[in-house]
């Protein structure tokens, strides 16, 4: 075997691995391996693939990361329109809906599916032979924008399907951002003084019309599937539940919380159910859909308007809340940042008692019209942080309403109160304040400021960060006030016994503290990256940095010029890194961590050792656990090969049911292990 084919081999082998756990992480939820091996292979395909660019091909999985950024987007025509959804907004409402539409189909009683309304974008897959081929935004329902590089980022979106899907179909669905992934870019553009995004919807749509693909690979996006558009040349089952089903097992992402019901009584328990457990749900779900599921009936009723008959929309109350804003205090974030949050009368919103809310930036507050005193509408979207939206329009009239906010004149009035100062200065320690040209927010100039240093040591150690467990919010403040912890680098000279003068700590907690700490040394760049909390860089951020730089000392030698070259970096993120890196205090703590062995590399490819690495496997007879396609893709997705003829090469052959005459013969005359059905389950670690 030439040198080629041996890596085209290897691609394959590589392919087929990285697509199987992608759809373990991202379809299933249930990953078998780690992230780092995950990399790892990720790495390795990479790398051939720069190397042997004639064997890249557009369904690889390295493809989601970006390819080069779409001048703009262009036209899809829609085959079939996508049409929008009719409301009902009661009980009574969805009763009238199903009578009606059981009237117009002679009173059949039919069967009903019932999902949720999620909250994102509403997209259009086409795939042709297999290959994903084209997505497309639902756009004014006949006409969406090419938004295919894109989607391709969103990892639980098949590249491509399998042998037995129809040779050309679309599929539908909507593309969202998790709950948790939304406040964390919103954090995030707060941090960095842009505008905010109002809701998850917003947010998905924001980061898949991104001109930068590469950014869009960056944010943690999903989709359920929701319809099948078309599909062309196969046979396709002719229910909707069953439907769904099939592209389930196509590779398709599926809401698991769909149900099929036989009555309408039984969609509004789905309903009430749901209006009440909603919080929890990790995507944000405006209300409910209620679909026909026989497709035949569906065709019967056709649409009126843009609407279908067959399907509704039974949407959720919202989950807002009236209180009185008490006050507006400030806190101060690691990078200095003063942060305005609301103090509120304790209120219950879905459920939650609700105190406090972040309030962004001094431009937010005002744009919104928020002051002191004021009656607030807020609301949780059901996530975990709740957000101010603005006044009730009684205060907003109110002749005794409170001044216009501003951060300034608050951190006077603080100033006056705790160091009896008239000057704005940090609440914190007391030191100046300055806001940045063409910035939003203000900072405490201090870098020692405690409150900073703190807070710089939460995120040094948080989850997202170097991630070192036992040290969090309380732990930090103690290191700190102690004196044993005075920057981020200090963490790695704390001995057990530094350890041990600390009240709450025993020698269990001091050993398992240590060996977080060790551990966290073979942390990635981008984490690392993250950690130093540098001004404006997020997670997002800091991932775009280690793929563009070596190490630490490579980011830190970076002119603003060489940043730049990079297209998610502009002016002010160039700015702030060479800022950093002039610091001598920054410069300082580097050189520790390097000394400490806290220095990890631009990740290299080495590849990944798999248990059947090396081995060449032949199959002959009919196996009874899977099919021979699906033996063959797990024997490759643990290294090894899957051939269809006995050669010399061979280790291994699987004899099935009713073997082929040749490959036994073949074998005997070669001396090739011969294996059963049941000795091969087990070498594949499934016995
Ligand atoms: S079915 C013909 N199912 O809601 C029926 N839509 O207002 C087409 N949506 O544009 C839509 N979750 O973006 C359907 N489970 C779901 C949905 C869903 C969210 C969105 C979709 C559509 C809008 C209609």
């Amino acid at each position: 075997m030439d040198d080629l084919a041996r890596v085209k081999e290897r691609i394959e082998q590589l392919k087929a691995q990285i697509n199987y756990h992608n759809y373990r992480y991202h379809v299933l939820d249930s990953p078998e391996i780690s992230d780092a091996d995950y990399d790892g292979l990720m790495r390795e395909l990479k790398q051939l693939e720069e190397k042997y660019p004639v064997l890249l091909t557009p369904d690889s999985p390295t493809q989601r990361v970006g390819a080069e950024p779409v001048a703009a987007f262009g036209v899809v025509e829609h085959r079939l329109p996508l049409l929008s959804l009719g409301n009902v907004f009661s009980t009574d409402e969805l009763f009238a809906w199903y009578t009606r539409t059981s009237k117009l189909v002679t009173n059949e009683t039919f069967k009903l599916v019932c999902e949720h309304k999620i909250d994102g974008l509403a997209v259009a897959l086409t795939y042709v032979d297999g290959q994903l081929t084209t997505g497309a935004t639902r756009g004014d329902g006949f006409r969406g924008e090419n938004i295919t590089q894109n989607l391709r980022t969103v990892r639980s979106i098949p590249l491509s399907v399998g042998k037995e899907a129809p040779p050309r179909f679309e599929v539908r669905g909507e593309v969202f951002l998790p709950k948790a992934g939304f406040h964390k870019l919103n954090q995030e553009r707060a941090a960095e003084g842009l505008p905010l995004f109002a809701n998850p919807r917003n947010a998905a749509a924001g980061s898949v019309r991104q001109l930068d693909p590469r950014i869009t690979a960056r944010r943690p996006l999903d989709i359920y599937v929701y319809a099948l558009g078309y599909a062309e040349g196969g046979a396709i089952p002719q229910s909707h539940w069953e439907r769904m089903e099939y592209l389930k097992s196509l590779g398709f992402k599926i809401n698991p919380n769909n149900v099929r019901l036989s009555t309408i009584d039984q969609a509004e328990d789905y309903y009430r159910n749901w209006t009440e457990k909603r919080e929890k749900l990790p995507y944000e779900a405006d209300g409910i859909v209620v679909k026909i599921d026989s497709i035949s009936v569906q065709d019967l009723l056709g649409d009126v308007g843009h609407e279908p008959r067959w399907a509704i929309a039974y949407k959720f109350p919202a989950t807002q809340a009236i209180t009185r804003l008490n006050k507006i205090a400030i806190s101060v974030g690691r990078t200095g940042t003063l942060n305005p949050y609301a103090v509120m009368e304790p209120v219950s919103v879905g459920g939650v008692t609700i105190k406090q809310a972040a309030l962004h930036n001094e431009d937010d507050i005002r744009r919104k019209d928020i002051r002191e005193g004021d009656l607030v509408y807020i609301q949780r979207a059901g996530e975990v942080i709740p957000e101010v939206i603005g006044p009730t329009p009684e205060s907003r009239q109110s002749p005794e309403r409170g001044k216009e906010f501003s951060l300034l004149e608050k951190l006077r009035e603080i100033s006056k109160e705790k160091w009896q100062k008239n000057q704005p200065l940090c609440p914190e320690c007391g030191s100046e304040v300055y806001k940045p040209e063409g910035e939003v927010m203000y900072y405490c100039s201090n870098a020692a400021c405690p409150a900073q240093v703190q807070a710089r040591l939460e995120l040094f150690t948080s989850r997202g960060a170097m991630d070192i467990r036992g040290i969090g919010e309380a732990m930090a403040a103690l290191l700190f006030e102690k004196g044993l912890v005075k920057d981020v680098a200090d963490i790695y000279s704390l001995k057990k016994e530094d350890l041990l003068t600390l009240e709450r700590i025993g020698e269990k907690s001091a050993d398992n503290l240590i060996q977080a700490i060790e551990g966290s040394k073979n942390r990635s760049l981008a984490r690392l990256i993250y950690a130093l909390g540098i001004r404006h860089i997020g997670e997002e951020m800091a991932g775009i940095l280690a793929q563009n730089f070596s190490d630490l000392d490579d980011l830190a030698q970076a002119s603003k010029e060489r940043l730049m070259t990079i297209p998610a970096i502009g002016p002010k993120i160039a700015e702030s890194i060479v800022t950093f890196f002039k610091q001598e205090e920054n410069l300082d703590i580097i050189a520790r961590l390097k000394k400490a062995g806290v220095w990890p590399k631009a990740e290299v490819a080495k590849p990944a050792e798999l248990p059947l690495s090396g081995q060449e496997f032949v199959i002959t007879g009919t196996l009874q656990a899977f099919s021979r396609e699906i033996a063959h893709e797990k024997v490759k997705a643990l290294g090894g090969t899957a051939k269809d003829n006995v050669t010399r090469n061979t280790n291994y052959l699987v004899v099935g049911e009713e073997p082929g005459g040749s490959k036994l013969t073949r074998a005997q005359a070669l001396g090739t292990k011969q294996i059963t059905e049941a000795e091969f389950i087990k070498l594949i670690g499934e016995g």
